[in-house]
């Protein structure tokens, strides 16, 4: 009789640590990723959130140790355009350009993906259909913000790394990327996030950075 264990995680990070200008950032990371799964990054500026987010997405390359994804090193050649074909990037530069409309924003983007028709529903359920024929410059902080979570479903790739996503979005606006992560996860998709605000997720993994240096006195220190 075959023994059926666990199924092997979609993504794995085996002893992993990255430098970053000569200095190691992260340091001896495990983490097993399954599908539907969350793993939520905190820790002080500084401390290597982004750099682990960059790591994923193979912008960075481990120092030591190996991303695996399906069993296999996300670095190898004919493996890294297969994985990158699966991520979803959203970060503090939102890549939207002034020329373009709102709607042509995440439009392009789709376009880019051989996919048509999700960036119009996409915007809407961002609560910015009214917007979608207007030049970004129309936008505020928030609203482009909710621009690039209409990109991540109107992409829909199964594997989404968001740094900061909540920034600059109101109550309303953090609940409904709540809202978009919870239904990814239940289709199967992954998150990783990076935060230092609350966003809620059910039974999401935390990994908490430590900080990289010893801390220092600040201004706060000062005032107490
Ligand atoms: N482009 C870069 N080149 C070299 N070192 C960098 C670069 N970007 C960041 N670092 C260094 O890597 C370390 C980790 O930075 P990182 O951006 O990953 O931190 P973070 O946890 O995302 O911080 P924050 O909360 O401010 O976003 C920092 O100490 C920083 O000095
Ligand atoms: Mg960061």
């Amino acid at each position: 009789m075959r023994f059926r264990g666990p199924p092997p995680p979609r993504i794995l990070l085996n002893n992993v640590s990255c430098m970053r200008n000569a200095q190691t950032v992260l340091r001896d990371i495990n983490v097993s990723v399954h599908d539907g799964a969350a793993l939520v990054l905190t820790g002080a500026n500084g401390s290597g959130k982004t750099t682990f987010l960059r790591m994923l997405a193979g912008f960075s390359r481990p120092s030591a140790g190996e991303i695996l994804w399906n069993g296999h090193d996300i670095a190898s050649p004919g493996v890294y355009q297969q994985y990158r074909l699966q991520l979803n990037w959203l970060s503090l530069k939102d890549a939207i350009k002034d020329k373009l409309t709102v709607l042509e924003n995440v439009a392009w983007f789709e376009v880019l993906e051989g996919k048509s028709g999700r960036a119009l529903p996409a915007l809407e359920l961002m609560g910015l259909g009214r917007l979608a024929n207007e030049k970004p410059r129309m936008l505020s902080m928030g609203q482009r913000k909710r621009v690039q979570l209409a990109r991540l479903l109107a992409i829909d790739r199964p594997i989404w790394l968001l740094d900061e996503p909540s920034v600059a979005l109101d109550d309303e606006g953090v609940r409904l990327l709540e809202h978009i992560i919870a239904e990814h996860r239940k289709k199967g998709g992954i998150v990783f996030v990076a935060t230092h605000l609350p966003i809620k997720m059910e039974d999401a993994m935390c990994l908490r950075l430590p900080p990289r240096f010893p801390r220092r006195k600040t201004f706060l220190d000062l005032i107490r």
